[in-house]
């Protein structure tokens, strides 16, 4: 369903979900007023020049399968890119898609469950395509932002960029219900920015984690080998890659 201005795709999508839209929903806008992020940020986009999304799924899976979900859409989404354009992406755990050291996308998942059990799950994802992040410089830019249309330069097809990440998703989707996580995986780890990588991962209350990231495990949770050589299983956190000197 394709909207003009809504607050927040995922909030509309969550609403829809308890009013029993179907699984694959899809809401799209062009402008929110409310966007958001992970960790209770905003999400700022220009009306009509970015990709505003949320897919509405209804798995049938356990809830600690979740982050599955999450990395299919984050690796739709790079193999989607690469299809359109010759931009090359990574992905940032959990689920950030960048190029170099600029985001390009960000995703925000939400679900809710019954006992043990995914109910619905609204996967909502937001794609800088054809705007020039220069123009947006300020104090809510908490990191250096790229376009499509900046690192491939020209302008981008939202309408296709949308087809084929649902379309690699869909396939995706298929083959984990089929075969399992374990392809998925690995295609995610091979596009990780972060694998072999000095890092700090701060998780919740206020501890920190630093160590070398490994990779992601079956279920989406990031590894990462301390000194002492414990490795850590880190299913949500903020992770910052430290420079080696
Ligand atoms: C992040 O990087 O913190 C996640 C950003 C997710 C933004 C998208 S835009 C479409 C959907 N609706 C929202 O309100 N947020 C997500």
């Amino acid at each position: 369903m394709f909207y003009d201005r809504v607050e927040s795709t995922n909030d509309l999508a969550k609403a829809m979900a308890l009013e029993g839209a179907e699984n694959g929903t899809v809401i799209i806008a062009e402008e929110q007023t409310s966007g958001r992020g992970r960790m209770g940020r905003k999400w700022l986009s220009p009306p009509s020049s970015n990709l505003l999304f949320s897919l509405l799924l209804r798995p049938d899976l356990y809830t600690e399968k979740v982050f599955t979900l999450t990395m299919l859409l984050a690796l739709s989404t790079v193999e989607a890119v690469e299809t359109q354009t010759e931009v090359n992406t990574m992905i940032k755990w959990p689920n950030d898609i960048y190029v170099q050291d600029r985001k390009l996308a960000g995703i925000l998942t939400e679900f809710s469950v019954t006992g043990n059990r995914l109910n619905h799950v609204v996967l909502g994802i937001g794609i800088n395509v054809n705007w020039n992040p220069e123009e947006a410089t300020g104090s809510h830019m908490l990191y250096p932002a790229t376009s499509l249309m900046r690192e491939a330069g020209h302008t981008v097809s939202r309408e296709f960029l949308l087809i084929n990440i649902l379309s690699a998703y869909e396939t995706h989707y298929m083959d984990v219900s089929k075969n399992g996580p374990a392809r998925v995986q690995e295609l995610w780890n091979k596009k990780s920015m972060l694998t072999g990588r000095n890092v700090s991962v701060e998780i919740s209350n206020n501890e920190v984690i630093n160590g070398t990231a490994i990779g992601i495990d079956e279920k989406g949770a990031l590894l990462v080998s301390d000194i002492k050589g414990q490795t850590h299983t880190i299913l949500n956190g903020d992770v910052h890659i430290k420079n080696v000197t």
